[in-house]
């Protein structure tokens, strides 16, 4: 079975400043720092650490190069990667004294996908393989419908959660990585008991993951539920904490291993994330967390 990541890659601003601007403020910033970054690429690097060969399909624009390389350096299979005029996508991200954050992003090459491009790297990709998506890139909603006719395994992780996202049959979804926030627009609920009840009784066939932050995680496919407390660690920068857990469980479930050891170490590679600063770079190999 291969995975296919079809997803953005951002050169992330990463600015260290006392407190999130307010609206109205203007502020000094300590630092600033560039990083890799985008939820596309980071979840890639995050297969690709945990150990599993991941293809990833995405667009950079000219500025791109760092982005291509990071891929590369990663063992990441660049062959659907494409570099095209005009600008990467970008983030710029704040981190306060806190360690909160805020995300501004400009999309740049990250919308340029075509239904042609589209349509030939899917070619490659059989039924039984996973392809992952977020919501970073446009035509989501036609990649679901591609890759469900041609029956692959569809993973979507809705981040961030916007109107792009209700063209999207989420019935064809197999995995959903989904924290409280996107859980909540999906579901219609809040309390997690409730989002998980909910999407149950909409969405069957799917399993779900939940991730709650400092309250851990929880896995649910059918009548199997499974809850993961979240490891304490001293947080630095949130970044790319999602994307980790994301790339390990999925690297767990391909290799077969039990859930609560996925969940077990999908929370150790997160809570590694956390504890160091910016994006891709902050992304834990396996033998960090087997230490
Ligand atoms: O999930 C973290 C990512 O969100 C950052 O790397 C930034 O690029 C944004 O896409």
């Amino acid at each position: 079975m291969k995975i296919l990541n079809i997803g953005s890659l951002n050169i992330d601003y990463v600015y260290t400043v006392d407190h999130i601007v307010k609206e109205g403020e203007t502020i000094a910033s300590m630092q600033l720092e560039s990083f890799c970054g985008g939820k596309g690429l980071n979840q890639s690097i995050a297969l690709s650490r945990a150990g599993t060969k991941v293809y990833h399909m995405g667009i950079v624009g000219e500025d791109g190069e760092m982005l291509l390389e990071a891929c590369k350096n990663d063992g990441i299979d660049t062959r659907y990667l494409k570099q095209i005029e005009g600008k990467s996508g970008h983030a710029i991200i704040q981190v306060d004294k806190d360690a909160q954050n805020s995300i501004l992003l400009y999309a740049g090459s990250n919308r340029m996908f075509t239904k042609e491009y589209i349509d030939e790297v899917l070619e490659n990709f059989q039924e039984g393989d996973m392809l992952l998506l977020q919501n970073e890139i446009n035509l989501v909603d036609y990649i679901v419908e591609v890759a469900y006719k041609k029956g692959l395994i569809i993973v979507l992780n809705p981040s961030p959660y916007n109107e792009y996202l209700e063209s999207v049959d989420m019935s064809k979804i197999s995995i959903f990585l989904v924290n409280e926030v996107e859980a909540a627009q999906i579901a219609g609920a809040e309390d997690p008991k409730d989002v998980l009840t909910l999407m149950k009784e909409k969405y069957p066939e799917a399993k779900v993951i939940l991730t709650l932050g400092d309250k851990g995680s929880i896995y649910q496919y059918k009548d199997q539920v499974v809850s993961q407390d979240a490891i304490k660690v001293k947080v630095v920068d949130t970044t790319a904490a999602g994307d980790t857990f994301t790339g390990y469980f999925l690297a767990g479930l391909l290799a077969n291993k039990p859930v609560e050891q996925i969940l077990q170490e999908s929370a150790k590679a997160a809570a590694m994330a956390v504890s160091r600063k910016g994006a891709a770079v902050s992304i834990p190999y396996r033998r960090d967390i087997e230490n």
